[in-house]
Parts: structure tokens; sequence; C-alpha cells
């Protein structure tokens, strides 16, 4: 992991804060296939291709192959994709197959009404006895807000409004991430639990191309709105805000806006940094 390109991969600064992308206490010499599920780049099949026997099957499916890679390869293995809508019934040739099954940064993007029927989807899919690992990191969990000092607020507040997080479906989502060990038992799964790695920003990153990166990414996304004229205030009509705590954080209204805030928020970045809890809820299939 040297260059910050590399890097900027968000699932591998994932998987460092994690200690590797595999969390589930899978026997990974007898692991016979996996599924990475929402597999976009197929980042985390790639991860683990070096870590599972040879034999092991890597499968990944997502809703649309626009993002897989080509050649479909990891550490020379061929990567088994597939476009599959994680909402219907999986087919049947996933069924009982695998030992684990990722789900990473993938719920959170998929209408909230329909995240009973993924996860039946995805427990059928399992092994009995095999294990779902799924990450997660959200920036408007009220208990981390409550946490973060009150310079880097400034940058979630603003930047949550400016993603839509404070709208219904998002907030509800948010609200049950924390709560997936009580959620999960309740589709058929059992022993479920949920381990908190802070994913470290700014002055809390130690490693210099991980803090580029994350910079990268972090300011990235702000530039990216600034682009897009997010926030455009137009005379006389109310500013795009939103009050957390008590405070109203209000979303940049201009190009020169956005540049203060950007520059702003790099400076909370370098002068207190930010640690953004990532979740990871694990899982398994009962038995029998
Ligand atoms: C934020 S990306 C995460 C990609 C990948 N898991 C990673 O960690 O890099 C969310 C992925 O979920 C996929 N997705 C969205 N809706 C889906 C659905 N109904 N069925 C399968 N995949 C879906 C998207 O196409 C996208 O690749």
């Amino acid at each position: 992991m040297s260059s910050p390109a590399k890097l900027i991969n968000q699932g591998i600064i994932m998987s460092a804060a994690m200690g590797g992308p595999i969390r589930a206490p899978i026997a990974l010499d007898k692991t016979t296939a996996v599924l990475d599920a929402g597999t976009g780049t197929a980042g985390w099949l790639s991860e683990v291709a070096a870590l599972l026997p040879a034999t092991a099957e890597l499968h990944g499916v997502d809703i649309t192959d626009a993002r897989f890679p080509q050649p479909a390869q990891a550490e020379g293995r061929p990567l088994l994709l597939d476009i599959v809508d994680l909402t219907a019934p999986l087919p049947e040739r996933y069924h009982a197959k695998f030992d684990l099954i990722n789900a990473r940064h993938v719920l959170p993007w998929l209408p909230y009404s329909k995240w009973d029927d993924v996860y039946r989807n995805l427990l059928t899919a399992l092994k009995p006895g095999g294990y779902i690992q799924v990450l997660d990191t959200r920036m408007t969990i009220a208990e981390d807000f409550a946490q973060y000092h009150p310079k880097m607020k400034k940058y979630v507040g603003t930047m949550a409004k400016a993603f839509g997080l404070d709208a219904e479906e998002p907030a509800t989502m948010g609200r049950l991430i924390p709560n997936l060990p009580a959620y999960l038992p309740t589709l058929g799964f059992t022993d479920a639990t949920q381990t908190i790695y802070p994913l470290f920003y700014g002055k809390l990153q130690p490693d210099p191309a991980t803090r580029e990166a994350g910079m990268m990414q972090m300011l990235g996304a702000a530039r990216g709105f600034q682009t897009r004229g997010v926030g455009a205030a137009t005379e006389g009509a109310e500013r795009l805000s939103t009050i957390m705590e008590g405070v109203t954080y209000v979303v940049p209204g201009n190009n020169d806006e956005w540049e203060a805030f950007i520059e702003e928020s790099r400076n909370s970045f370098e002068e207190v940094g930010w640690a953004l809890p990532l979740r990871v809820t694990i899982a398994q299939r009962p038995l029998q």
C-alpha cells in the first residue's frame, strides 16, 4: 500500500483499519466459496484472493457490471462475477453455497423497505454455519456525531446535508446500523455482533500516504458538490441547511463559499482530525 492513488480506494483503508478484509471467524483453509454482495469494482475479492485456498471460488454480484474488472481476475485467479439484483430471490446455484458473504457499503444504497428481503436472500446463500460480514460507515449516526470534535462537526454536519443524509430514509438507516446485532436475528441469523474500528483522517492518521488519500477522499467529496453547484442560493430563496444538536449548518451557496468551506475543513482535518467509525457486523446462519 504505497501510492495515494491505490490508497484512495476506501476499501483498502477500511481493511487496514479492521486488521484485514476478513473479520468473520471462518477457517480460511477450509473455505470453498465466498461472495461479495454489491461487489462494484470487486475490490474486496481482490483483497481476499491471496488469503484463501486456490480452490476457493471467488464470487461477486452486483446490479450492474459497469465497474467489474476486465479481465475478471485477481492474483491470477478467476473472479466469478454476475449481474444479480440482491432485492430479488437469488438464483438456486447460490443457495447454501458460501462460507462467507461480505456486504461492504451496500445496504445503505438500497431502499430501506428492501433490507429484510436482501438479508433473507443472503441468509439463503450461506452454508449452514456460514457467516455474513457487513461493513458500514455513516457520518450522521447521532451518538457518533456527539463525540466528534466541534471543529469537525461543521464539516460533517454540512456534508451530511449536502449528501441528503438527514432525509427520512437515510436517517432511518443511520439509526438501524448500530442496531444490526438486534435486527439480524429477527431475520434468522444468529450470534450477531458489531465491532467499531475507527477510520483515522487528517491529524489522527499516522501513515502519510493514508492521510493524503483520506484528505483527497474527504475534500474531494466537497469539491464534487462545489462543481455541481450543490446548495446554490438564489435570491430570496431559503438556504440549504440542517440543524444538528441545536446548531445550524448551512451548505455553501456559491463557488467562493465552497472554496472557503474546503479551506476551513482542510484546517480542521489538519488541526484536530477525525475518527469515522467503521461498523463491522458479523452474524452466522444457524447450523440447522
Ligand atoms: C458504494 S458501492 C460499494 C461497492 C463495493 N462493495 C465496495 O466496497 O467497493 C455500492 C454497490 O452496490 C451495488 N448495488 C446497488 N443496488 C444493488 C442491488 N439491488 N443488487 C446488487 N447490487 C446493488 C451498486 O451497483 C454498487 O456497486
